[in-house]
């Protein structure tokens, strides 16, 4: 016979789970809601999962609570530990399903290919630089044996950035070598004109402060770069780290290049979390997989004033965000075009994904 406090340890208690159905009732209730939580989280799902609870003590609330919280999520849900992926299922493999281009509950991420050899087939996108502004690839990456934000303690966070400042007195390579510059203790003139300029993470997402992801913020939160803003590395913001690389112009193939670099070095020191099957773990699911967004910051006047401009991209497997990332408008006609899904191809074919795609939109454009 289980005793009590068994059942303390593995199962919600009772004032999380009303916490959870007041959510799934602040959810149906919402007419205006589009995001995939509200999609998935059926009646069934939710009475499946309310009492769950992870080895670290997440439930199902830290799961949705984001997407309670701010009805406007796309998505809507965060892993709060790798645990959760497994406990939580039924409701993140279908979201998963829906968000990374049908990737099934049956199907693998296939392995690493970061496109090594490769880059000859990125040829510059825009030679005579009369549509692309500039070009970023990011990753993803989680330490192992660390959970994700809202299972972190301050003392994780602390510990987790003298690692990685470890890793980053490593990084030589003349053009990867760089400075960290923790959060905690910038001015806010640096790190209002490091997000101003692309190159830092905001501050005070709102989604990921009802996930519970910026406790302790600045503690831990910082950024790795280069003397070029070329190559950086933004430590425990969303992820455990990004790693990014990026440069003016329409030059993929030299941007995967140093992101390819980039990673190879930091992955040699130090080791990161990987699942069979949802490939690199990420605390939210839209980036599982590769977690690679590439990007390009583009005008095209033409076709972006056509009604069915987003289903164009939609069609060519692309997302659209504003000139400041999700979330954010496009100013001056300047549009974020990158590949939508990270699980269930490589990371090359995901580059490959927004260059094929984003070829064809200037063409369009020169055709119009
Ligand atoms: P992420 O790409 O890391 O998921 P965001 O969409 O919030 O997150 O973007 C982060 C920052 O990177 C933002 O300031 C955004 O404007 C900038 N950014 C994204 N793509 C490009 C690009 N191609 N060129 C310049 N800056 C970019
Ligand atoms: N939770 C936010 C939403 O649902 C962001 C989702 C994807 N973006 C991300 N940065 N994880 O809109």
């Amino acid at each position: 016979m289980k005793n009590l406090s068994f059942f303390r340890k593995t199962m919600a208690d009772a004032a999380t789970i009303k916490k959870i159905e007041e959510g799934f009732e602040k959810l149906q209730n919402a007419k205006d809601c589009h995001s995939l939580l509200k999609k998935y989280l059926t009646k069934e799902v939710k009475d499946q999962l309310k009492d769950k609870k992870t080895k670290l003590g997440a439930t199902l609330l830290d799961v949705i609570q984001s997407g309670v919280a701010n009805l406007d999520s796309g998505v809507g849900v965060y892993a709060p530990d790798a645990e959760a992926y497994t406990l939580f299922k039924p409701l993140f493999d279908p979201l998963i399903k829906d968000y990374h281009n049908g990737f099934a509950a049956n199907q693998k991420q296939p392995a690493t290919d970061l496109g090594e050899g490769k880059t000859s087939q990125l040829a510059d996108l825009d030679p005579e630089g009369k549509y692309i502004n500039s070009t970023r690839i990011r990753c993803g990456r989680s330490l192992q044996g660390y959970p994700f934000n809202p299972c972190l303690t301050e003392a994780n966070y602390v510990e987790m950035e003298g690692k990685v400042k470890k890793v980053f007195a490593e990084l030589k390579d003349g053009e990867l070598q760089g400075t960290y510059y923790p959060l905690d203790g910038m001015t806010k003139e640096v790190q209002t004109q490091l997000i101003q300029d692309h190159f830092l993470f905001k501050e005070g997402d709102r989604f990921l402060q009802a996930a519970n992801a910026c406790r302790y913020w600045p503690k831990g939160r910082g950024i790795y770069h280069n003397k070029d803003k070329t190559f950086l590395v933004w430590v425990n913001e969303e992820d455990h780290l990004r790693i990014i690389s990026m440069q003016q112009g329409g030059n993929v193939g030299k941007v995967l290049e140093r992101l390819i670099k980039g990673v190879k070095t930091i992955q040699a020191q130090a080791p990161f979390s990987r699942d069979e099957r949802l490939g690199w773990l990420t605390f939210c699911p839209s980036n599982l997989g590769t977690t690679v967004r590439a990007s390009v910051h583009i005008k095209l006047p033409k076709i972006s004033a056509r009604p069915d401009f987003k289903k164009i991209c939609d069609d060519l497997k692309l997302q659209i965000r504003g000139i400041h990332g999700e979330h954010s408008d496009s100013v001056g006609g300047v549009y974020d075009i990158s590949n939508k899904a990270r699980l269930g191809l490589t990371e090359f074919e995901a580059v490959k994904q927004m260059y094929d795609g984003v070829k064809h939109l200037i063409e369009l454009e020169k055709k119009a």
